[in-house]
């Protein structure tokens, strides 16, 4: 389990600490320098669309981009929708099967010539959050959820991440959770947001049935305000519940975190 130290930071202004971080998604491969102690961009984001099927070697090929776009030399954090174990995929959701089996860690650091870290794209938003977003500082139990194309979901004890969780894939009403209430299903079945939030409100239900979580985010870009004021106030937790602070850039945040505390 990798802990924050970023507390621990020696912070002096002349020697900013920057890490590379790179979030791989279904439809583009976004990166950006960040700034370990704050968790800010120091540069504009730069966005590239996911090569065609995503396969494992283009989409190297196209981080290679990324990586040259910030002429970048230094550690570099990549997140995926993969659940990722000492560096070898054994899921992949949203994403080509070809992954499963595959050394990313490897895969990565041979395409790029650079120390790489990589972990699941809901872990990586989990911990921007944990770190520097919406449940900073947070003791007890807490669950990010990020509701996109299929669901993630990261827990945090003590802000400590427990990896790898797959919540999005729990079972429901004969389907499962992210088919049912990610928000592709909110736009696939062309629903209100009341009828929407339903689907969430169940799923949070059961997960709150099945976790006792403290503290409840939910994350991806439905957390931006323009969209929680349609369906915030139509969800209820005992848990504290809150939107992410981060929305598309948490996946860019969490993986140059990790990468930061990878020795
Ligand atoms: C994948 C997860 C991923 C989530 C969000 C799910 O389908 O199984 O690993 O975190 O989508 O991308």
């Amino acid at each position: 389990m990798l802990k924050f130290v970023v507390s621990l930071i020696n912070t002096k202004s002349d020697c900013r600490l920057e890490v590379l971080g790179i979030d791989i998604g279904g439809t583009g491969i976004k990166g950006a320098p960040v700034i370990i102690e704050s968790g800010h961009l120091s540069a504009e984001r730069f966005r590239i669309p996911t090569p065609e099927g995503g396969y494992p070697k283009d989409v190297a090929k196209t981080v290679r981009k990324v990586v040259k776009h910030f002429s970048w030399k230094g550690k570099i954090g990549i997140s995926l929708p993969l659940r990722i174990r000492n560096g070898v995929a054994c899921t992949a959701a949203n994403i080509d099967h070809s992954w499963i089996g595959l050394d990313v860690g490897h895969l990565f650091s041979d395409a790029l010539n650079a120390q790489v870290a990589t972990l699941n794209d809901a872990d990586a938003a989990g911990y921007a959050e944990v770190q520097y977003g919406a449940g900073k500082g947070s003791m007890g139990k807490t669950l990010v959820l990020t509701l996109g194309t299929g669901i993630g979901s990261s827990l945090f004890m003590n802000s400590v991440l427990v990896p790898n969780l797959e919540l999005g894939h729990l079972q429901m009403s004969g389907s499962t959770a992210e088919i049912l209430a990610a928000n592709s299903a909110r736009k696939r079945d062309h629903l209100s947001w009341e009828a929407w939030a339903e689907r969430v409100q169940d799923y949070l239900t059961y997960i709150e049935f099945l976790l006792d979580p403290d503290l409840i985010i939910l994350g991806g870009g439905i957390s931006r305000p323009k969209r929680t004021k349609n369906y915030f106030h139509l969800l209820k937790t005992r848990a504290q519940l809150l939107p992410a602070h981060f929305q598309n850039e948490a996946g860019i945040i969490g993986a140059a975190c990790a990468a930061y505390s990878e020795p």
